[in-house]
């Protein structure tokens, strides 16, 4: 027996009771690189659930041990602590393959048998999870055969959850018409629709930061606020076949109507009267509500950029043009950079513009909030420095998680010379400890029941409204707004800049 592998480890909640988790379409990435890779590092923590079992759905032919050991070599890259030979061989032992069709209801029958015979060896029936990371078109037919196969009815005392994957959705009709499939197999409450952004330890510090300090939330409004930017910034293109996905998709889709709105949301929120799930996106989603529509190519061309990176080179390495990359269409119109200016129509952020940027093939990974405050009168100093230092409150989402913080100093000397300085947070450096990964609490709260940071349906609803409206506009009236362009290894196209530069404001540089 390993030393310790399933250690006791305080948590605040409960921890949660045994758990069957099935994931549909286990032979892909996420599970290799993120999904197993999390369950492993919380078995390490000694947050597993005790006898938790973990079934793979999946189509290609493998024995259990072809599927472990696969699962092994992914475990030594991707786990955040490491490898332990010990404690994999204990964790690995809950691993099991389940070869089915998703359309094939024998494939179904039988996995409702191999689950009992996992309650069986328990000696009690356990809870449920079903995680769809499968490609999206599985899963309405993997929803429709779990509700006709009854295994989204838990045993008493047990309960039944889904996971959904992104996309959900390609746009407001089709997210619609997935809800309704959900919801004819769980209730909401049982949903959790993941968006790993929310799982980031820096975007729920957001919350803190904001309502558990009394020297940000005042300040943080239109009287004071001039504008903010959230950059989310990828050095990647893409790689590992990636094309074939991110051309269908595309910036805008793969990235704005999810993780950049989560972190708006939780940038723009209201104070939630509570840390329940739902008192939480109540303020979400108003968020999402308040947006102001941009509608017709006119009113896109004003506000959003599109652009695809031309051949460049990032970090010393010569890369291709988007047209250029495997499966993506030659001719393909696919942004693989967006910009936007929105603006929230609430009392507190009237006036003030968001400017979100996002894009592959940039300089580097960087994902940041920065709150730009309005400068202070001049008087009494009389000085352009005033203007130029404003106040500037940095949210590092990641890397070099922490937050920073600028202000106007002094300089030393007779002379009254000011120079912008920054207090500089690291979580490295105060905690002395990695974040655990943004699946690794996502997981766990959703075998806790707790769906605070999964996106509930109005949610991916409102989002995916506001979107629609753009991808008509590019993609469907007559006179399109044009794409853009910029080289690889840029920080975006000169229309990106032009964008805040009408109103006198420049990106911040990362
Ligand atoms: C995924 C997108 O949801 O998020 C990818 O599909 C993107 O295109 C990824 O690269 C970024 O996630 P992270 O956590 O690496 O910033």
């Amino acid at each position: 027996m390993p030393s310790n592998p399933f250690k006791e480890s305080l948590i605040s909640r409960q921890r949660p009771g045994p758990c069957s988790l099935v994931i549909f379409g286990a032979t892909g990435d996420l599970t290799h690189r993120k999904l197993i890779p999390a369950l492993y590092n919380l078995a390490v923590d000694g947050e597993l659930p005790p006898q938790t079992k973990v079934l793979a759905f999946a189509r290609r032919d493998k024995t259990d041990d072809d599927f472990r050991s696969e699962l092994e070599e992914a475990n030594r890259k991707h786990s955040r602590q490491g490898h332990d030979d010990a404690i994999w061989r204990h964790f690995a032992e809950s691993i099991h393959y389940h070869r089915s069709e998703f359309q094939d209801d024998q494939g179904y029958a039988s996995l409702a048998d191999r689950l009992d015979q996992f309650d069986h060896q328990r000696g009690a029936p356990a809870n449920r999870l079903f995680y769809l990371a499968s490609a999206p078109e599985f899963f309405e037919p993997i929803m429709t055969h779990i509700r006709q196969a009854d295994l989204n009815r838990p045993a008493d005392g047990c309960w039944a959850r889904v996971v959904c994957e992104k996309p959900f959705g390609t746009d407001l009709k089709s997210a619609r018409s997935l809800n309704q499939v959900v919801s004819e197999a769980f209730d909401e409450r049982d949903t959790y629709r993941i968006d790993h952004y929310l799982g980031k330890e820096t975007a729920q510090n957001i919350m803190v930061l904001r309502f558990a300090n009394a020297l940000f939330e005042p300040l943080w409004r239109n009287r004071f606020v001039d504008h903010v930017q959230i950059t989310c910034a990828e050095n990647l293109g893409m790689e590992g076949g990636r094309g074939g996905y991110y051309d269908k998709s595309g910036a805008l889709r793969d990235m704005v109507q999810n993780h950049l709105f989560q972190l708006l949301s939780l940038v723009a929120m209201e104070p939630p009267i509570g840390l329940s799930a739902d008192a939480v996106r109540d303020e979400k989603v108003k968020v999402l509500r308040s947006l102001r529509p941009l509608v017709g190519p006119e009113q896109v061309g004003a506000n959003v950029v599109r652009a695809q990176y031309t051949a460049g080179s990032v970090d010393g390495v010569v890369r291709p043009g988007y047209r250029e990359e495997d499966r993506v269409d030659p001719a393909s119109m696919t942004e693989s950079y967006v910009a936007l200016r929105l603006f929230i129509d609430t009392w507190r952020w009237s006036g003030v513009p968001f400017y979100i940027r996002v894009g592959k093939q940039l300089p580097k990974k960087a994902t940041e909030i920065s709150v730009h405050f309005k400068a202070t009168p001049q008087i009494p100093f009389n000085t352009d420095a005033v203007r130029g230092g404003k106040n500037v409150l940095v949210i590092r989402i990641q890397p070099d998680e922490g937050i920073a913080l600028r202000f106007l100093s002094k300089m030393p000397g007779s002379a009254l010379r000011m120079e912008p300085v920054k207090m500089n947070f690291h979580y490295r450096d105060s905690f002395g400890k990695t974040s655990p990964e943004a699946y690794e609490r996502l997981l766990l709260d959703a075998m806790a029941g707790d769906a605070t940071l999964f996106a509930r349906r109005d949610e991916v609803e409102a989002a995916w409204k506001f979107i629609d409206e753009l991808q008509h506009a590019w993609h469907e009236s007559e006179s399109p707004p044009p794409m853009a362009s910029y080289p690889a290894g840029s920080w975006g196209p000169k229309e990106a800049d032009q964008l805040l530069g009408q109103d006198d404001r420049v990106w911040r540089r990362l």
